[in-house]
């Protein structure tokens, strides 16, 4: 099964390549999915020279692929972003934040004139929630956060001894049933000490090709 899934994000992380063609400069999420991008990046060496990266982890993988990695504030514009999620609508909502680099990504996103957004066939639902929803905390708010979580009906766990790429601390949220997305954003967004929350619905992706056993379908 797992060969499966690897063939499946192989196939939809090469299609994502073919939308390269012309970009200078590209936006690199985190996560499997993303690194079979990256891969396919270094087999296709000048095809892509720079790039800005949503974790340490890819800009290690770029930089060993030979892609200069920018700083996002060394660019006045971005075209393309090219990332993975943990569950994707029809309506191009996702939950991101599965490998912690939600924070990240959501500001190349919201940075990136075009996100596209690269998932297998597994990551797609009706209704986004049954992924737990990561949130990205403020260590000294971890508690007062998770309360209000509770509060609210979810069940958050905090993914005990992670620390993100900017020293926070992520709560995962189980128990939800997301049937507005961009509400429930918005919402989260409110709780004093939460940093980012891992829903992609006020910002979708633009474009989702969902790799699939035969082919990749684009929405
Ligand atoms: C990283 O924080 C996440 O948002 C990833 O984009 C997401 O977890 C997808 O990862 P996989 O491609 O490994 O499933």
């Amino acid at each position: 099964m797992a060969a499966d899934g690897d063939l499946r994000k192989r196939r939809v992380a090469q299609a994502a390549l073919e939308l390269v063609a012309g970009a200078t400069t590209i936006g690199v999420g985190t996560g499997s999915t993303v690194n079979f991008f990256i891969e396919a990046l270094a087999a296709h060496r000048g095809r892509v020279q720079r790039a800005v990266s949503s974790s340490e982890a890819s800009s290690a993988r770029l930089r060993a692929a030979g892609i200069a990695v920018l700083d996002l504030n060394e660019l006045s514009d971005l075209d393309l972003y090219i990332d993975g999620a943990d569950e994707a609508t029809a309506a191009r909502h996702l939950i991101k934040g599965g490998g912690g680099a939600l924070t990240r990504e959501k500001i190349i996103a919201a940075a990136a004139r075009r996100f596209v957004c690269i998932v297998d066939d597994s990551k797609i639902v009706q209704t986004l929630g049954k992924f737990p929803l990561p949130v990205e905390v403020i260590p000294m708010a971890r508690n007062l956060v998770a309360r209000q979580l509770s509060a609210g009906g979810g069940r958050p766990v905090w993914r005990e001894g992670f620390l993100t790429d900017n020293g926070n601390h992520i709560l995962d949220v189980h128990g939800l049933t997301i049937a507005d997305p961009v509400a429930l954003e918005r919402e989260l967004n409110q709780i004093t000490g939460v940093v980012t929350v891992g829903l992609f619905a006020a910002r979708p992706a633009d474009v989702l090709l969902i790799g699939t056993p035969q082919s990749v379908l684009t929405r």
